[in-house]
């Protein structure tokens, strides 16, 4: 299988490109709408033919380029029925599968980080979105999100996968790259085995953040698939 981990900076973003090289069909998780370009062409530059184009929640902090890419190639977006979109041409719901040649990727709902929040299991990898970041996790103050929702998602679905599953993030803020489950479980400060659902909740009641630079432009041009005009 062909797979590539491609990062956008500035949000600093995960975007994954999986394809079969023998059947040339081919996936894209969580597209950055600035980086449309390095992305159609690197299918260009393998012969691919994009399938589906995955989001594993309605982002705040970046535009999707999903309507750009569908608007490029022949492939459907695929987002969680939980998000409500028109826009979406799969209305994706738990263990729901989608072939791509020889492979797959199966969804697992995974709310908690927002209420739509999915991710993906593909063999023996595993794309959490923001759900489950490298020893942390998204924030569950907007977007309908929900701390007891995500330590429920982390600790009941993913950390069920085998320990060797690794785990591909949506973001990353410290130059790491992919995690496993079994280390997940040990090491993540906020999720870690020894965290009770109360620690978690004060943990994340307590985080601070500010709103992310993009949020009142991002959200309502990701409920609308990234398309470029947003009508209100
Ligand atoms: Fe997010």
């Amino acid at each position: 299988m062909l797979f590539h981990q491609l990062f956008d900076a500035e949000s600093a973003t995960y975007t994954y490109l999986l394809a079969d090289l023998s059947s040339k069909e081919a996936v894209i998780v969580d597209p950055v709408l600035e980086q449309a370009e390095r992305d159609l062409k690197l299918l260009e530059d393998y012969g691919l033919r994009l399938l589906y184009i995955l989001d594993t929640h309605v982002h705040a902090d970046h535009v999707t380029a999903a309507d750009t890419l569908r608007l490029k190639t022949s492939a459907k977006t695929a987002v969680s029925s939980k998000a409500g979109l028109p826009c979406v041409d799969i209305p994706l719901r738990e263990g729901d599968v989608l072939t791509f040649g020889a492979f797959s990727l199966r969804v697992i709902e995974t709310p908690g980080h927002t209420n739509c929040s999915l991710s993906l299991v593909c063999d023996k990898r595993v794309f959490t979105g923001d759900t489950l970041l490298i020893r942390g996790c998204g924030r569950t103050d907007f977007q309908n999100g929900s701390s007891e929702d995500l330590y429920r998602s982390v600790r009941e679905k993913l950390f069920s996968l085998p320990d060797e599953t690794q785990v591909y993030p949506g973001h990353d803020y410290k130059g790491h790259t992919s995690s496993s489950i079994g280390i997940e479980k040990r090491l993540n400060p906020r999720l870690n085995e020894g965290k009770s659902l109360a620690d978690f909740v004060q943990i994340m009641s307590n985080l601070g953040l500010a709103a992310p630079k993009k949020l009142h432009e991002a959200v309502p041009r990701n409920q609308a698939c990234g398309k470029k005009e947003v009508l209100s």
